[in-house]
């Protein structure tokens, strides 16, 4: 069965305003019936706003379909790297994952758009472009048949900056020579290298080590990654380059969506605005909170970054990306009337 799965959800709309408003318990009996436990694979911590919204999600889907189906997440890498479990979900034995846009392009490059660095003005912009899900479906669905995956809904996922054991970053020079770590994908690496840097594509669990004994000099990441992963004790100089906002994705195995009744699927792709939601709303203060942590470990913050010089640097990535066919025009579209929207 092929949807607009995605597609129906987006056109139902909110149907819970918050946790309470719902009255999930996750205690629900379908009348003897077994549950079916949907594994989640998380590459952070429980503390994430991703995790507490697949937790919620779990909880209010086992209610919504009268303990039928939950989901349970595993946060750290539990089940593997994001790389790793990302090819779980495609072959059916994992069957949801939060995953980085930026991994996603190894399957589909049309995903790049909305990884170019630059591109989002603001959280806002970014927010109200993944609010139109009905826009995105040709992106979103564009795995099932090729890889059995299909994207549920996008989030906010912080703003990137680079952090490093060795300077302060404040111009393209200052990269210069510095191994910096990317997510596993071609434009992250092409990026960082515009960007002055050498690049060093790696799973977030080898960061830790490969900085402390100096196979790297640096990463560039949100500063939840930064704080939460302990990347502070080893990297003391984050710089506000605020180069990338990268969306994650709530990601489902087709197949498994595909077997579940059209009632149960339905209550699914009623409860992912929810999801989406919570994700977006708590990541402000895990800022905030990360923030603060990090500075217990006695980091320099800088934010006297030449933006500019930067943005010039990574122009040609972006203009030759967007070019390559329609649908990125179309997306890069989207793209611009959201932040000119965020800034009127
Ligand atoms: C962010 C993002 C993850 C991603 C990670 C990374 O934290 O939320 O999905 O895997 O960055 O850079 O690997």
């Amino acid at each position: 069965m092929k949807l607009s799965k995605a597609g129906l959800a987006a056109t139902i709309g909110l149907i819970c305003l918050g946790i309470t408003a719902c009255g999930g318990s996750g205690d629900a009996s379908n009348g003897g019936g077994a549950t079916t436990i949907w594994k989640l694979a998380f590459n952070q911590t429980e503390d994430h706003p991703q995790f507490k919204a697949a937790e919620q999600l779990g909880e209010l889907l086992d209610d919504a379909t009268d303990g039928r189906y939950t989901i349970k997440p595993y946060a750290n890498e539990q089940l593997g790297s994001q790389t790793q479990a990302i090819t779980n979900v495609s072959d059916g034995t994992i069957e949801m994952i939060w995953a980085s846009s930026g991994t996603l392009e190894n399957f589909n490059q049309d995903f790049i758009v909305f990884n170019l660095p630059y591109v989002f003005d603001s959280v806002e912009a970014q927010e109200a472009v993944l609010a139109q899900p009905d826009k995105l479906q040709e992106l979103y669905t564009s795995l099932e048949d090729s890889k059995n995956m299909t994207v549920l809904t996008g989030v906010h996922a912080g703003v990137r900056n680079i952090y490093n054991s060795v300077r302060p970053i404040r111009e393209p020079a200052d990269l210069n020579g510095l191994k910096i770590r990317v997510q596993q994908s071609e434009s992250q690496v092409k990026m960082i290298e515009l960007m002055g840097a050498v690049a060093s594509p790696l799973d977030t669990g080898e960061i830790y080590s490969a900085l402390q004994t100096g196979v790297l000099d640096g990463s560039e990441n949100n500063e939840t990654v930064f704080a939460s992963l302990k990347h502070a004790e080893v990297a003391k100089y984050y710089s506000y380059t605020r180069h990338l906002l990268i969306p994650d994705y709530l990601i489902v195995s087709t197949s498994a969506l595909d077997a579940m009744s059209d009632e149960d699927r339905q209550a699914l792709l009623n409860l992912v605005p929810q999801a989406q939601q919570t994700a977006n709303d708590l990541f402000a203060e895990f800022v905030t909170t990360s923030i603060a942590d990090a500075e217990g470990s006695a980091v320099e913050f800088n934010d006297d970054v030449d933006v500019d010089a930067f943005k010039e640097n990574v122009k040609p990535l972006i203009d030759e990306s967007v070019a390559a066919n329609d649908l990125r025009q179309e997306l890069y579209a989207m793209v611009e009337n959201a932040n000119e929207a965020a800034a009127a």
